[in-house]
């Protein structure tokens, strides 16, 4: 059993590298969840629809923050903790790094506040690994475009966000992993999903989690 975060910009790749992984831990009959944040619930995935739209009236910083927050502990109580107490791999899309990154990094609320609305949600749970798919503003920038006009999806209130946003999350996501080597992994986003996937492969036959 073992929980796996993967964060990183927007278009960073977390979701291929996820499904390849799952895929792997599938061929050696290894139990995995994979889900994501915010939702993951269907209460979650309601106020996914409320934080990301573009349209009506926009959360203020804390209330984007509670949202995520609450999305989040749903989540932790019906959703995680209940796959890793049956012993299930739960690789997610994203968890309380991305709140220090997007809501104290980026809208600039004071991180002592995310950290303990964190702790609160996932009542104490953390990540036995987080991986970070590093990734520059512009090519994550660049990235999203090709994705809007390939699938005419519009950019959510996030990615609209303006370049410097983003820079302050990515330098956030790095100081967060600088700070916690032992437990992040860093990868360089701009590589081939297959060079990722063998990088991420050795990690965890390093940490003896993968045969
Ligand atoms: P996604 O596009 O990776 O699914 O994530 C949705 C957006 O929500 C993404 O722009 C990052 C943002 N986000 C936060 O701002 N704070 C959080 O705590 C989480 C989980 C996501």
């Amino acid at each position: 059993m073992r929980f796996v975060v993967f964060e990183g910009l927007d278009g960073s790749g977390k979701s291929s590298l996820m499904s390849t992984l799952e895929q792997e831990l599938r061929s050696k009959k290894i139990q995995v969840l994979k889900t994501r944040e915010p939702g993951g619930t269907p209460l979650g995935d309601e106020i996914r629809e409320l934080i990301l739209r573009s349209h009506g009236q926009a959360p203020t910083p804390r209330t984007e923050l509670l949202l995520y927050e609450a999305s989040r502990s749903q989540h932790v109580d019906l959703v995680i903790r209940p796959h890793l107490e049956k012993n299930f791999w739960v690789l997610c899309d994203r968890f309380t790094a991305s709140s220090i990154a997007f809501q104290a990094g980026g809208r600039e609320i004071a991180e002592e506040w995310v950290e303990k609305l964190n702790r609160f949600a996932t009542q104490d749970l953390t990540p036995d690994l987080t991986v970070l798919l590093d990734l520059s503003v512009q090519e994550s920038q660049r990235r999203r475009q090709k994705r809007e006009s390939f699938s005419g999806k519009v950019a959510d209130r996030m990615e609209s966000e303006a370049d410097h946003f983003h820079q302050k999350v990515r330098r956030s996501f790095l100081d967060q992993a600088h700070k916690n080597p032992h437990q992040w992994l860093i990868l360089d986003a701009s590589l081939e999903l297959g060079i990722l996937t063998a990088q991420l492969q050795n990690h965890l036959k390093g940490l003896q989690w993968l045969p």
